[in-house]
């Protein structure tokens, strides 16, 4: 087991490092100058173009992949998308309908709700189409099409590697469906260019590695972690407190920044650590003014910027910031979740619980 953890101590860390290796070849041999070439979904590409809408499904760390790919999804292919958490749709037995195409998210392909609300989407005539990890898994079978992310085998229960390929994955699948559209053309290239260089951007961030060491001991005794994000990094919100919920075991929840004056705002002390992310989009001055009324409040900010902003973003120095390179909008929550990913690897480690198998969790959940 030593052998295969390398020079690491536990897989969700060397998983976590890997990222620039793994992001690579989930697009080895895709990307072609303009084009993306997905040779698992072009057959079915015009059926998927004329769909009414389109669905995503998953559960926990694939279905937030989903919800960061929604925005470029809708922008790149003008199709509405929805999200369904597997189990919620199977509760409700919530619409598919034959116009539908239904996109299953998992990094097993063997997950249990996800696999029946598979069986569901095609009972109900969707086309149905699989974004995983497993080669040969129940989900690559019995999809109608799909795409491998080639993340490489992942052995920590907390998913890091596989969501960044997912995220990238679904950007090649989105830039895919939407190749006929004039419209997006210089959007779609720059999504291109974005892609080559994320790898590099990803070494990057990888660099603030012992300073989310330093912020995770200021948090180590906290009971708690909000997340604030909104429009592309919404996801990130949710995805970087699942986390540190799961491995650091420490209550944190993802909130939709523009819900915040809807409740959350009552939860603002001295006490209570709060990460705001602020990079750099078209939410940017929202996120500012976000800022400014928790800090009016006196929150303990910490605030996720893009590279050069931090004196810009936290007012009077009161807040501690991290900062990220910038990658084009929407591929920036493949940068954002990293720090995440290694605060709550720092955390789980100092306070002392087991970072690979985090208690009562499993890594693919085959039974409802
Ligand atoms: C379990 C794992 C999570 C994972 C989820 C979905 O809960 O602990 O890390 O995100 O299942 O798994 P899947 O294989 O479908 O992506």
């Amino acid at each position: 087991e030593q052998i295969k953890k390398g020079n690491y101590d536990h897989f969700m860390q060397k998983e976590i490092h890997e990222q620039p290796h793994s992001l690579t070849t989930t697009m080895r041999g895709r990307l072609k100058d303009s084009d993306v070439v997905l040779g698992g979904l072009k057959d079915h590409l015009r059926t998927i173009r004329h769909s009414r809408r389109i669905v995503f499904i998953g559960c926990g760390t694939s279905y937030n992949a989903a919800l960061a790919a929604r925005p470029f999804f809708e922008e790149l292919t003008g199709i509405p998308v929805t999200m369904e958490i597997a189990s919620d749709l199977l509760d409700r037995q919530g619409p598919i309908y034959r116009e539908d195409t239904a996109v299953f998210v998992s990094q097993s392909g063997e997950t249990a709700d996800t696999l029946i609300a598979l069986e569901y989407a095609l009972e109900n005539g969707a086309m149905c189409v699989g974004i995983t990890n497993t080669v040969g898994s129940t989900l690559a079978r019995k999809t109608h099409c799909g795409v491998h992310i080639n993340a490489g085998c992942e052995i920590g229960v907390a998913s890091t590697k596989a969501y960044t390929s997912q995220i990238v994955a679904m950007s090649m699948v989105a830039l895919a469906i939407g190749d006929d559209r004039i419209s997006t053309r210089a959007r779609r290239a720059a999504i291109i260019n974005g892609l080559s260089d994320l790898p590099n951007k990803v070494r990057k961030v990888l660099k603030l590695d012992s300073e989310m060491r330093d912020l995770a001991e200021s948090l180590i005794d906290s009971e708690s972690l909000l997340v604030f994000g909104r429009g592309y990094n919404y996801a990130t919100a949710l995805e970087g407190a699942l986390k540190v919920k799961e491995v650091a075991l420490m209550h944190s929840e993802g909130m939709l920044a523009g819900e915040m004056k809807h409740g959350p705002l009552a939860l603002v002390d001295e006490i209570l650590p709060i990460i705001v992310i602020a990079t750099r989009d078209a939410c940017f001055s929202k996120q500012q003014s976000v800022i400014q009324q928790l800090h009016a409040r006196k929150g303990r900010l910490i605030v996720m910027c893009s590279e050069g902003d931090a004196s810009s973003v936290c007012p009077s120095g009161s807040c501690r910031a991290i900062e990220v390179p910038q990658s084009e909008d929407c591929l920036q929550p493949v940068l954002n979740i990293i720090p995440l990913q290694l605060l709550a690897y720092h955390l789980t480690v100092l306070r002392g619980y087991d970072v690979d198998q985090p208690r009562n969790l499993a890594k693919s959940v085959t039974t409802q």
